[in-house]
């Protein structure tokens, strides 16, 4: 004997005249939800169209098209008009998709466990507060790597992108080639030679989405899970994600106001297989490199094997005197990989940086950009080459060197009159300075109390592997207008002096 769906068990069902989503769809919703759940049975007959249609007070139209719409994704079987069933197959394969305890959808991550999940995704899991500690909010104090927005060119920027966009030019709109824009390759190549003394020719110059995925290609293909990598300590936690995700066995090597202290590192681990250095400007302490350590670096590396990753990220931003040049200029024997990034001299959203990488590696390193997502975007890449081409990205560079150097004055000057509580000393390059707190305070509390206020900094001790003894805070200064940085520090004093006492 057939069983039909009784009006009880259709009496959960009640539509939304006033929705915006159609009668059809909210039907065809909740009798699926219905299904799933187990309420309506399998093997059960659906009412006609006509009288479900007269049931629930709406056209037999709308009925029909919820019903085929459950008939072409298989939750119901048979002919609309002669019959329709709760398909058989869902008693058994529900479960696995539905909680009907709860009568909701089974939570994705409840599949989540250690035997079906990948090593480097078991990793990203361990390191997942790390790779995604950075908060997608407005420019304020004291934000890191976010530059002054408000003083981008962007008509000039929007009248490149009119102009490539009007062209139709074929070959941006198809795919291109993974290292990316042959004309933007030339501009960069130009560019670092002049400014950063870097050897290369356009072929060794790779476009990528950012420092990020720079760091991400050269690990994926450089090293092991296992292998030693040196890590500046204190250090960039980008590039720390991207190690440990990889299983690397990070060797942590201090800075001083030399940078990081090549000795020390042989000393801890001959054999690294790679080591990450900020030469021109160590992130976050903020020393250049001297040219001895440059030199025993090089020396190292050419006599181990070992890669140098030189992360040369905000150096355009040098306030006296000229950018000192890249540790990639002063390498004989093919053992640096350079990278730079479009994120501070333009915006982060941009997403598009480069790599300078030896000749032989070339092939290697578009390959595998291939096949993560074949290449950056065409049209800002065609973008980008022209406002290099025509001197835009020297003069907005010029321009920001005056007012950044305008914004580190009025940190360093107003946080003098905190006295002890925090030194801030100021820097010839970069666009963050280190606050030192005074001893006794800790630098993660002043920055959650400061998170309060709508202020951001980071803690000094968050970029350490070994716990530091004196705790700091990492203060930007380049997103934000002179008057909002002092108000920001007089905030920081009245925390300052509430947690001092
Ligand atoms: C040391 C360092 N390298 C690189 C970057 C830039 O990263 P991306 O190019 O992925 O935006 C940053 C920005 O925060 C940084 O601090």
């Amino acid at each position: 004997m057939v069983k039909y769906a009784t009006t009880l068990e259709l009496a959960a069902i009640s539509l939304e005249r006033s929705s915006t989503v159609p009668l059809y769809l909210q039907l065809y919703q909740q009798l699926r939800r219905d299904i799933l759940s187990g309420q309506i049975t399998a093997g059960k007959r659906l009412p006609s169209t006509r009288d479900l249609a007269i049931h629930l007070e709406v056209s037999r139209n709308t009925v029909s098209a919820a019903f085929d719409l459950l008939l072409a994704e298989g939750y119901i079987e048979g002919k609309v008009g002669s019959g329709t069933y709760v398909a058989q197959i869902l008693a058994e394969r529900m479960d696995c998709t539905f909680d009907r305890k709860n009568n909701r959808d089974r939570p994705k991550d409840s599949r989540l466990s250690s035997k079906n999940l990948s090593k480097q995704a078991q990793q990203m899991l361990a390191i997942k507060d790390v790779a995604l500690r950075y908060r997608q909010e407005p420019p304020r104090a004291f934000c890191l790597s976010v530059p002054a927005l408000d003083a981008f060119p962007i008509d000039v920027w929007s009248k490149l992108t009119t102009k490539h966009w009007r062209s139709q030019q074929a070959d941006l709109f198809c795919y291109g080639d993974p290292c990316g824009y042959r004309p933007l390759r030339e501009q960069i190549a130009q560019h670092l030679k002049m400014t950063r003394a870097i050897q290369c020719e356009a072929e060794q110059v790779i476009i990528v989405s950012g420092s990020q995925q720079a760091l991400y290609l050269a690990t994926s293909l450089l090293i092991d899970p296992g292998d030693a990598v040196w890590m500046e300590d204190p250090g960039y936690l980008g590039a720390r994600s991207v190690f440990l995700g990889a299983g690397a066995n990070l060797v942590p090597v201090p800075v001083d106001e030399q940078g990081l202290n090549v000795e020390v590192g042989i000393g801890k681990n001959l054999h690294a297989k790679l080591v990450y250095v900020t030469p021109s400007h160590q992130f976050p302490l903020g020393a250049s490199m001297s040219l001895t350590r440059r030199l025993s670096l090089l020396q190292w590396a050419s006599q181990s094997g070992a890669w140098i990753l030189e992360d040369d990220y905000d150096s355009e931003y040098r306030y006296k005197g000229q950018p000192l040049t890249a540790l990639q200029g002063l390498d004989r024997r093919g053992n640096v990989i350079y990278m730079g990034t479009f994120s501070k001299v333009l915006f982060p959203a941009l997403r598009l940086g480069y790599l300078v990488v030896p000749s032989e590696l070339v092939e290697i390193f578009a390959a595998a950009r291939a096949t993560i997502d074949r290449h950056s975007p065409m049209l800002e890449q065609a973008v980008l080459a022209d406002f290099i081409a025509e001197g835009h990205l020297t003069r907005h560079i010029r321009k920001m060197r005056m007012l950044y150097a305008e914004r580190q004055e009025a940190l360093v000057s107003s946080a003098r009159s905190l006295g002890e509580l925090i030194s801030v000393r100021p820097c010839d390059t970069g666009m963050h300075l280190v606050g030192w707190l005074q001893e006794g305070i800790c630098d993660r509390v002043v920055c959650r109390l400061l998170a309060r206020q709508e202020i951001t900094t980071r803690p000094l001790s968050s970029y350490y592997l070994k716990p530091p003894a004196r705790g700091g805070l990492v203060l930007g200064y380049t997103a934000i207008d002179c008057d909002r940085i002092r108000k920001a520090v007089e905030e920081l004093e009245i925390i300052l002096k509430k947690i001092a006492v």
